[in-house]
């Protein structure tokens, strides 16, 4: 029986933990190509054993996303032995603590918005020749709550978010005709790293896993969602109108 996402090649942000990992093997197990991006090379090596395990191919690629001066090379590196991509899914994140606007060190706040506003859009650019080539691509950037919900000492991770949203609607009015879609998704809170560190007093049980989640990234990805573009989605509401039970 033909998997899901066979034949299809898709890069991954933050696949060496959390949600993008959880995407990632989502994605391997439904028969991708996944390009799995990250700085811990142990995290990428479980999520590439994990895929393995599952019978997909994983490239795991060890990178800074805030090293902006790298991409090309990263390009360079991809443009030859990588025939189209199908899929470009943001899930890199960091996030140490909440602090009110009026203390927060310009030096976070600056880190905070190159890794959730400045990499997205500057990885979508720069792949986007890759993009391109495919016959129908998806790009999936990773919003939360903040998209809709003005909450109080996330400072810029909370700008960024909302921004996301805009982001999403701004690539795809800047391409209106082409095969290719952009989407925000609010994936809701999932047990991760990142929530651990962002909410130390909520209880980690309280909150769905990462898992959970992963079929609407790959509800987004798919062309049974084609129409969704320059779009902001929640993932409960794109897995209840696709019908999937989690
Ligand atoms: N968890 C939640 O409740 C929640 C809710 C809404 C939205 N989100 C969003 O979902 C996304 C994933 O978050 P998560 O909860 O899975 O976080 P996580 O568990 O901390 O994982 C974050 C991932 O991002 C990678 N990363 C961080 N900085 C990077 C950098 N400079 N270059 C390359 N990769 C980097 C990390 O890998 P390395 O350390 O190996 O680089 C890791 O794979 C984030 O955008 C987050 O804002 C999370």
């Amino acid at each position: 029986m033909s998997k899901r996402f066979e034949n299809k090649i898709i890069m991954v942000t933050g696949a060496s933990g959390g949600l993008g990992q959880q995407v990632a093997s989502g994605l391997g197990e439904q028969g991708a190509s996944v390009i799995a991006l990250g700085r811990n090379e142990d995290g990428l090596s479980a999520t590439q054993k994990h895929i393995e395990e599952l019978g997909g191919r994983c490239l795991c690629i060890p990178f800074d996303l805030t090293h902006f001066d790298d991409y090309g090379k990263l390009f360079l590196a991809l443009k030859d032995q990588v025939p189209h991509l199908d899929g470009l899914v943001h899930c890199a994140g960091s996030f140490d603590r909440c602090t009110p606007l009026q203390y927060i060190k310009a030096d976070v706040f600056r880190e905070t918005l190159d890794i959730h506003l400045t990499a997205p859009n500057m990885l979508t650019q720069i792949m986007l020749p890759l993009l391109r080539r495919a016959d129908a691509a998806s790009i999936v950037f990773t919003s939360c709550d903040m998209i809709e919900d003005n909450q109080n000492n996330w400072h810029a991770y909370g700008f960024a978010k909302r921004a996301l949203g805009y982001v999403a609607a701004m690539w795809q009015g800047e391409h209106p005709d082409k095969p290719y879609r952009f989407n925000t998704l609010n994936p809701g809170r999932v047990r991760t790293e990142l929530f651990k560190r962002a909410y130390p007093g909520l209880l980690p049980t309280e909150v769905p896993l990462a898992e959970s989640v992963v079929p609407a990234y790959l509800a987004l990805l798919s062309d049974d969602n084609k129409d969704l573009r320059g779009q902001t989605v929640n993932a409960v509401d794109l897995m209840a109108n696709n019908s999937i039970t989690h």
